[in-house]
């Protein structure tokens, strides 16, 4: 039995749904919410190599047209040479207003695949089935959709929602375990967004999502997606309650600049979370006691030793020209305690660099 977490946003409203082997259902919901039949799957190439079968086999191709256009892997790959390539693609093979594009992958194919979607003679249906754990749990929720421009991340894009999102945990069984590690950042941010509840699980369980235990994944991807959906059905476009799911981010960006993204987005976020709660516990926002337990949970993964290799003077001047900050501040997302964060803190330059020399050390 699948679970569902419906995004509630009016006549745009989707649902996400999450469960073991439900792509056998694949075929079945095309015809449910009424997907049309010319189909371009958009493929990430290490999911094509391991599951091109199982992916074949789902889509009935007497009922559907499809063509399947394979993505090499990578962040490269969301750029507008890539773009331009499919939309070529899309042209040379008679895609038309009345088509659909499938994105199977992690947040490199779902934010490129979104944005042709959202593009393509002015939107054409979309559909995420996401096979990384952050996309599970992140990017394919909310619909953010883009590509990178000269080593810019996501300066080109558009709001874009799909039609549905399919989780199967089947896919993510062949994710090396930093791909899990990085998915756990996005993870454990919902965390504090969220019920103590869901704090004291992620605790118990964190090994077990390692371990790819069926149950427990589809009860944290759909918590997590509940919380993101939540947020997503009050403040679609990021005009307020949204940016409390960039808590940890404003560090993180700033750590995978200065790193030349040579981290993962996700373990970038989970050292930015252990940053954002030194910071909101040295300008007295959360007090010791609170500080001791919430600081436990992102400790408990193994971080990477190439963040101590960061420039803390480059990283303030990221940080003060990430587009989000203006006259010369740079903001937080911050927090009091579980399920009470503050955005737009605006924090100085010391607190800032001695909040993540603390991170520094208690990682180490
Ligand atoms: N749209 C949003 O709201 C949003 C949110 C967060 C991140 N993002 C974007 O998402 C991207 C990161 O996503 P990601 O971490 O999924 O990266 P990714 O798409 O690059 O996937 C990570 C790696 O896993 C491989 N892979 C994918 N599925 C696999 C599977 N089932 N088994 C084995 N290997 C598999 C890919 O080939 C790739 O090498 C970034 O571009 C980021 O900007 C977008």
């Amino acid at each position: 039995m699948a679970k569902k977490v419906i995004v509630d946003l009016k006549e745009n409203s989707y649902p996400i749904l999450i469960g073991k082997s439900i792509v056998s259902n694949l075929n079945e919901l095309l015809k449910k919410y009424k997907i049309n039949k010319h189909l371009l799957v958009i493929v990430d190439e290490k999911v094509e190599k391991i599951y091109s079968n199982i992916i074949r086999s789902e889509i009935n191709s007497n009922y559907f047209k499809v063509n399947y256009y394979t993505l090499k892997s990578g962040e490269e790959s969301k750029s507008y040479i890539e773009l331009n390539k499919i939309y070529a693609y899309m042209i040379n093979n008679n895609f038309g207003r009345d088509s659909a594009i499938i994105a199977i992958g992690g947040g490199v194919t779902g934010d490129l695949a979104g944005y042709v979607a959202a593009t393509f003679m002015r939107g054409i249906q979309l559909i995420h089935i996401p096979t990384t754990l952050l996309a599970a749990v992140d990017s394919s929720i909310g619909g953010k959709t883009g590509i990178n421009f000269e080593k810019k991340k996501n300066m080109i894009g558009a709001f874009y929602q799909p039609k549905f999102v399919l989780i199967d945990t089947d896919f993510l069984k062949s994710l090396p375990h930093s791909e899990l590690k990085s998915g756990l950042g996005e993870i454990i941010k919902y965390a504090y967004l969220t019920e103590p509840k869901f704090f004291s699980f992620l605790e118990k369980n964190l090994e077990n999502i390692y371990e790819l235990n069926d149950k427990i994944l589809i009860d944290v991807i759909a918590i997590s997606a509940s919380v993101k959906a939540a947020v997503v059905s009050q403040d679609e476009k990021e005009s307020g309650l949204r940016k409390i799911l960039n808590l940890g981010h404003t560090f993180a960006h700033a750590f995978e600049t200065n790193l030349n993204f040579n981290i993962k987005h996700g373990e970038a976020v989970t050292a930015g979370i252990i940053c954002a709660l030194i910071l909101s516990n040295k300008i007295g926002l959360l007090k010791n006691s609170k500080f001791d337990k919430l600081i436990n949970l992102p400790l408990k993964i193994k971080l990477s030793n190439k963040l101590k290799e960061m420039n803390k003077e480059v990283l303030i001047d990221i940080m003060l020209h990430d587009k989000k900050n203006r006259n010369e501040k740079i903001k937080f997302v911050l927090i009091s305690d579980i399920g009470k964060i503050l955005v737009d803190v605006e924090a100085g330059k010391s607190e800032i660099i001695s909040s993540i020399n603390v991170m520094l050390d208690l990682i180490s």
